[in-house]
Formats: structure tokens, C-alpha cells, sequence
């Protein structure tokens, strides 16, 4: 039984990590569409042009937690061009330090989750940090339109 689950274990990672290299484009470009989703209320509480809601706010804070550890290894060597990606080159010249942007961003995140954000100024106080690593990256690293 034990090694059913071990196996069962061993054949989901590999899905996971097969689907991954066979379009790591597509499959970023989901993910980030996913978080960019999920930001949108929450910049519009932060203009007031939507109520205060602490589950909104909540699940950005998870979209990012969950995406921060499967997006370094969504821009493999062979994904510079293709599939409409806006990733620059420089993201391969520079890997460390694109990778210490997506650190960077797990951290604020942790930091943000742990703020008592329970209306618009207090979420005004918090989040824009964690908005600042999502620009510091897009500044750097992906096509300007
Ligand atoms: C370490 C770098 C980095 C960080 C941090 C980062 N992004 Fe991005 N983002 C990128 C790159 C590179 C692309 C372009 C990917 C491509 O087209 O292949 C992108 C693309 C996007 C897109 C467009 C996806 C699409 O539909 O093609 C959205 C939306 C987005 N990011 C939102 C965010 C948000 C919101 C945050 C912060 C919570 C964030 N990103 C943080 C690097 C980053």
C-alpha cells in the first residue's frame, strides 16, 4: 500500500514537471495571468472604486504565495522566444538575480500575510510593498508595450 502512494507520489511530480517542459511559456504566462487576475480588485479597493474585502485581499496574497515557487522553473534555456512570450533576454543573462526578484517577492508576501489588513488604509499600507516587487521585476525583465 505504502508503495502505491510512493508511486503514485513519483508519477503526479512527473506529470507536473512533463507539462511544464513541454510549454513553460504557455504555462508561465497562465500563472502570472492568474495572480494579475487576482490583483485587480485589490488595486481597486486601493483606488476605492470597489468595497474593502479581506477575501479578496486574502486570495491575491495566496495567488502569489502559491506561484512565487513554480515560476523560476518555468523559464528554462530553451523558452527565450515563442509562444507571444514578453520575457526579455536579460532574464537569462542575469538568472540569479531575476530568480532573487521571485525570493523577494515570497518574502513581502509572507510579510503582507502576516499585517492586520482589515480596511483601505491599512491595505494601503501593505500592499503597495508587494506591488513594488511585481514592477521591479517587469521593469527589468519583461517587454514594455
Ligand atoms: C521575478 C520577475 C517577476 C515578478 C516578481 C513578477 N513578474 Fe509578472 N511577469 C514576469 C515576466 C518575465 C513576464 C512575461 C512572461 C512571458 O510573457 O513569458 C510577466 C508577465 C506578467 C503578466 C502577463 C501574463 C500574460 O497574460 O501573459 C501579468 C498579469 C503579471 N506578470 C503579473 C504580475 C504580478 C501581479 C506580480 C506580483 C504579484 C508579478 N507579475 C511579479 C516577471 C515577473
Amino acid at each position: 500500500m505504502r508503495n502505491i502512494l510512493v508511486l503514485a507520489a513519483i508519477l503526479l511530480a512527473s506529470a507536473t514537471s512533463l507539462s511544464a517542459a513541454n510549454d513553460p511559456i504557455a504555462e508561465r504566462k497562465e500563472i502570472l495571468k492568474g495572480i494579475g487576475e487576482a490583483t485587480k480588485p485589490v488595486v481597486g479597493m486601493m483606488r476605492g472604486e470597489v468595497p474593502f474585502d479581506r477575501a479578496k485581499v486574502n486570495a491575491a496574497l495566496t495567488s502569489y504565495a502559491n506561484a512565487v515557487p513554480k515560476l523560476p522553473a518555468l523559464f528554462p534555456d530553451d523558452s527565450k522566444t515563442g509562444g507571444k512570450t514578453e520575457a526579455l533576454p536579460r532574464i537569462w543573462d542575469e538568472k540569479a538575480k531575476f530568480e532573487a526578484l521571485f525570493t523577494k517577492l515570497g518574502e513581502d508576501v509572507k510579510i503582507a500575510q502576516a499585517e492586520a489588513i482589515t480596511d483601505v488604509a491599512s491595505l494601503k499600507a501593505a500592499f503597495p510593498k508587494v506591488l513594488k516587487d511585481c514592477k521591479a521585476c517587469h521593469d527589468d525583465y519583461r517587454e514594455k508595450k
